[in-house]
This record gives C-alpha cells, sequence and structure tokens, in this order.
C-alpha cells in the first residue's frame, strides 16, 4: 500500500513507487467462437478443431481448425492454382498488395497488438513496439524488392518456385508470418502457412486483412493445427518448405525432404553467448543482458542464455544484474508496465521447470528476485545461474525461457573457445569498448548474427539465420529472396 510520509510538515512525498495496474483494454479485439481454415480466399470448415488459450490465465479464447492431411492438400491445390497468375503479375502489381497489407497491419497495429499478447502470453509493449511494427517493416521492405528482381539477381533471370509450405512457432507469431509470407510472395510464390498449435490468432486475423488488400484467392492460405498438420504440409504437394522451430522437427524434416527435389530452409535452436569485456559500459552491458534473455520471456531463438564475463569484472556484472532483475515486473501480458509476461504454453513451462531443476542438481548456484507469480496460467520468474560449469545442461541445451547461465573467462581467446563450444551457432553479443576487438570477435565467433553494444535488434534489411545445428538458410534482406526464387547463374 502507498505509504505517505510528510517532508518537514509541507508536501506529503510517496516512499512506496509500486505502478497501478495500467491494463490495455481489450475491447479492440473480437473474437470469434469458432474458426474454419483459410483456403482459396473461403474459410473452410475444418472437420476437427481444438481450443486455444491464453496462458496468462488458462481461459479459453477460441475454437480453432485441425486441419488433417486431406485439408492440408486443398490448401495446397488452392496455392497452386493461384500461382501462374500471381507469378506473372508485373513486380509492381505484386508489391502493391504487399504495400496494402504493410499498411493495413500498421492501421490495425493496436487490434493486433493485443490479439498477440492475449493469444501468446508476451508483454504488450513487446507486441506494440516490437512484433507489429516489424511485421509491417517486412511487407514494406518486401514489397520495394518485388519489382526489382532482375536486379537483385543480375544475369539470373530469377523465377518463383511454385508453392511454399511454411511452418512457423509460437514466440513471434505475425512477425514470423511475416518473415515467410513477405518474401515468398514478392518473389512471385503462393504460401500455404501453418501457424503454431498454441498461437493461431493472429494468423487467423491476419486473413481478414488478406482479404482487405483484395488480394487474390489462393495467393495465402492459413491451415491451423499441430504437428500432424505440420508433416501434412511437409508430405504436401509444395516445392519448398520454409521451417522455424526445433532442431529435433527440423532434422525430421530435413530427413524427410532428402531426394524429394523440394527445397529447405531451417532456422531453429540457439543457445547463444553474450560476451562482456572488462572495458565494456558496465550499466550498458546490464541492460544489453537484460534484454538478451529477458525480452519475451526467453523464448528466443537467439536469446543470449549464456552470458561470458571477463573475471575481473564478473562480481559486478552479476551484483548489478540481480540488483536490475528486482525491478522486473512479471506478470498481465496486458498491462502496460509488465516486463515479463506469461511463459507460452504448459509444456514449454515443465521444460523449463526441467531443466531449471537440472541445473540445480549439478550444482549450479540459482538466484530469482522475490516476485509474486498469478495463480492461474503459466509463470515462471526471472533466473539467473551462477557457478555453471560448461558441461552443465544449463550450459548446453536450449531452454527457451527466463533462464541465464553465467560463466566466465581470462582472454578473449578462452571467449572464443567457449562461445564457439556449443552445437548452435545463431547468434551472440559482444560488449566492449574497443571497436578492433569486436572486429576480431566478430570474425572468430561461430554465429549468423553477431551485435556489439547492443541484443536482440532486428531489421528487415538484415539477413538471420544459423550456422551448425541452428539450420540453414538466411531470412531477411536481399539473402531472404533468393531461397524463394530459381534462376540460370
Ligand atoms: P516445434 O518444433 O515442435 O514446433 C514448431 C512448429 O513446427 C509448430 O508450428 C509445430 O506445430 C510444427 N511441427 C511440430 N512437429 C512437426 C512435424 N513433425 N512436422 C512439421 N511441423 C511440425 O517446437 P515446440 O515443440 O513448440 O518447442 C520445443 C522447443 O523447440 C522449444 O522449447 C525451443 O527450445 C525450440 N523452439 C525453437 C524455436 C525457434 O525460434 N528457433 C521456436 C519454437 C521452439
Ligand atoms: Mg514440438
Amino acid at each position: 500500500m502507498t505509504e505517505l510520509s510528510r517532508r518537514g510538515n509541507h508536501v506529503p512525498a510517496r516512499t512506496d513507487w509500486t505502478y497501478a495496474p495500467a491494463p490495455e483494454s481489450r475491447d479492440v479485439v473480437s473474437l470469434r467462437e469458432r474458426y474454419g481454415l483459410f483456403v482459396g480466399g473461403e474459410w473452410l470448415d475444418p472437420g476437427e478443431s481444438y481450443v486455444t488459450l491464453s496462458p496468462a490465465t488458462e481461459e479459453p479464447l477460441a475454437e480453432v481448425g485441425q486441419a488433417t492431411a486431406a485439408e492440408v492438400e486443398l490448401a495446397v491445390s488452392a496455392a497452386r492454382e493461384a500461382f501462374t497468375p500471381w507469378a506473372k503479375l508485373a513486380g509492381s502489381e505484386r508489391a502493391k498488395y504487399l504495400f496494402r497489407i504493410a499498411r493495413l497491419l500498421q492501421e490495425r497495429s493496436r487490434e493486433f497488438a493485443v490479439l498477440e499478447s492475449l493469444n501468446g502470453g508476451k508483454p504488450i509493449k513487446e507486441s506494440r513496439d516490437v512484433d507489429i511494427p516489424l511485421a509491417a517493416a517486412h511487407f514494406f521492405y518486401y514489397a520495394g524488392w518485388a519489382d526489382k528482381l532482375e536486379y537483385a539477381f543480375p544475369n539470373r533471370q530469377p523465377r518463383p518456385l511454385g508453392v511454399a509450405g511454411q511452418i512457423i512457432p509460437w514466440n513471434f507469431p505475425l512477425l514470423m508470418l511475416s518473415w515467410k509470407i513477405a518474401p515468398a510472395l514478392a518473389a512471385g510464390n503462393t504460401v500455404v502457412l501453418k501457424p503454431a498449435e498454441t498461437t493461431p490468432l493472429t494468423a487467423l486475423l491476419f486473413c481478414d486483412v488478406v482479404r482487405q488488400a483484395e488480394l487474390p484467392p489462393g495467393v495465402i492460405n492459413i491451415v491451423t493445427g499441430d504437428g500432424r498438420t505440420g508433416a501434412a504440409l511437409v508430405d504436401g504437394e509444395v516445392d519448398k518448405i520454409a521451417f522455424t522451430g526445433s532442431t529435433d522437427v527440423g532434422k525430421a524434416i530435413a530427413r524427410r525432404l532428402a531426394g524429394t527435389g523440394k527445397k529447405v530452409t531451417l532456422e531453429l535452436g540457439g543457445k547463444a553467448a553474450n560476451i562482456v569485456f572488462e572495458d565494456a559500459a558496465i550499466d550498458q552491458a546490464v541492460e544489453g543482458i537484460v534484454n538478451g534473455i529477458y525480452f519475451n520471456q526467453g523464448h528466443v531463438c537467439c536469446a543470449g542464455s549464456r552470458l561470458f564475463v571477463q573475471e575481473s569484472v564478473a562480481e559486478d556484472v552479476v551484483d548489478k544484474l540481480k540488483r536490475r532483475m528486482t525491478t522486473l515486473r512479471v506478470g498481465d501480458p496486458l498491462d502496460k508496465n509488465t516486463d515479463v509476461g506469461a511463459i507460452n504454453s504448459k509444456a514449454q513451462l515443465e521444460k523449463i521447470e526441467e531443466l531449471v531443476a537440472a541445473g540445480r542438481e549439478e550444482g549450479a548456484e540459482i538466484y530469482q528476485p522475490p516476485c509474486v507469480l498469478p495463480e492461474k496460467g503459466y509463470w515462471f520468474a526471472p533466473t539467473v545461474f551462477t557457478n555453471v560449469a560448461q558441461s552443465y545442461r544449463i550450459a548446453q541445451e536450449e531452454i527457451f525461457g527466463p533462464v541465464l547461465s553465467v560463466l566466465t573467462f581470462r582472454t578473449p581467446e578462452e571467449a572464443v573457445e567457449k562461445a564457439n563450444n556449443t552445437p548452435y551457432g545463431l547468434s551472440a553479443g559482444v560488449w566492449t569498448e574497443k571497436g578492433s576487438r569486436i572486429l576480431w570477435m566478430a570474425e572468430r565467433l561461430r554465429a549468423g548474427v553477431v551485435w556489439a553494444n547492443t541484443y536482440n535488434r532486428f531489421d528487415p534489411t538484415s539477413p538471420f539465420g544459423g550456422y551448425k545445428e541452428s539450420g540453414y538458410g538466411r531470412e531477411g534482406g536481399l539473402h531472404g529472396l533468393a531461397p524463394y526464387l530459381n534462376g540460370e547463374s
């Protein structure tokens, strides 16, 4: 409760600065009770369905389709039928549709942001300021390339592949949709996209945008369902599969597609090293560490989940980090002051709990700031482990939650060796005042993206993708168009 104390006998001053609740209104979103599959521009009534929840309250939100193999095939046929006229359309005409989609996403951004937070559990300030603006930015960016493919790939006569099957995860639902759909359409392909089973609602709302933009029917098809629907899409009559998700499923898809002639790009997990040198601006680095691992509850493939701190400043950095963690506000995703929202699903919460238990058992020291977690829903407090050895599971495996493992190093060589000691290679962060050291590190880190004195920055013009078990192929930038094109070189 607010305590008032008196300064002299004049102005009462608050001593307790607790925020009042600042919930974003849900009224802007109108949910249907039941959603169909979006096939050929129409809503197809699904044979089977399931209920999608709010992970923050476990409240049922809507019933959505669990598409069968036969229903997936209908979507693929619709995409096939739409392909030739779409591919023949002048690039400048395709661009118009993409620009329209981008503008509609901007116009309806509040509605999308609220729905994203409601269905996925991420803080509204992230869906509002990161997910939705970036989703629109990807459509704007690729709209710009649609009529310039000849310049993008000179002397290659770039041609679209045909129908792209696209399977996306639940951590950035609308953003991953736009990473997949925008370049595919700009290049002249048509698509069948499957959102993740826990977060289908913004993809279904997106179908409304597709209709508003008057896109020719069949160019974008959305089928909801779990891994069985995804597997049916992989086996369908598609020309390419683009997948973002777990390494296990990525490997299974690669095996399944070997020898079929279908193209494939995989964006899989990560266990990124965020490396802090003793000369770094420590307070800024601490902000970067927090953003690196607690952004989106750590449900981020490129999360900075392994922190490497130079030994001379380790104590200072860990102290400051712990102090900063006590100010993180965990709770209602729709509250504008929330920093850490709900864990996306019960299954993901169980995975986090299992790995955290393993960390304790193996001997790491755990710290969690005091915070009261809501009773209903799926929650996990921001967590940091110190005294972590390289061999511990929490230093090796992707946790995909708000859990940081801290390790130390003495020399730059040792930092590189430890950072690269992982089966993954998606991203890394380097914190130092020395420009030459940034370049030296970036050359040696086996990671697709290396951030310097910042973390988790995304831009549609910049390619993103992994080394080793983090997958292959790039998304974003010019590199992100290439996997959607054939061309003689
Ligand atoms: P997942 O890989 O099972 O799911 C990702 C997508 O693939 C979903 O749309 C899912 O329905 C689909 N899928 C599942 N099985 C499939 C199959 N056999 N064929 C085709 N599609 C299939 O990931 P899950 O189970 O949700 O999460 C498990 C772990 O994976 C997480 O804890 C995290 O470590 C990692 N992960 C990494 C992501 C990334 O961005 N790189 C995203 C999601 C999860
Ligand atoms: Mg799975």
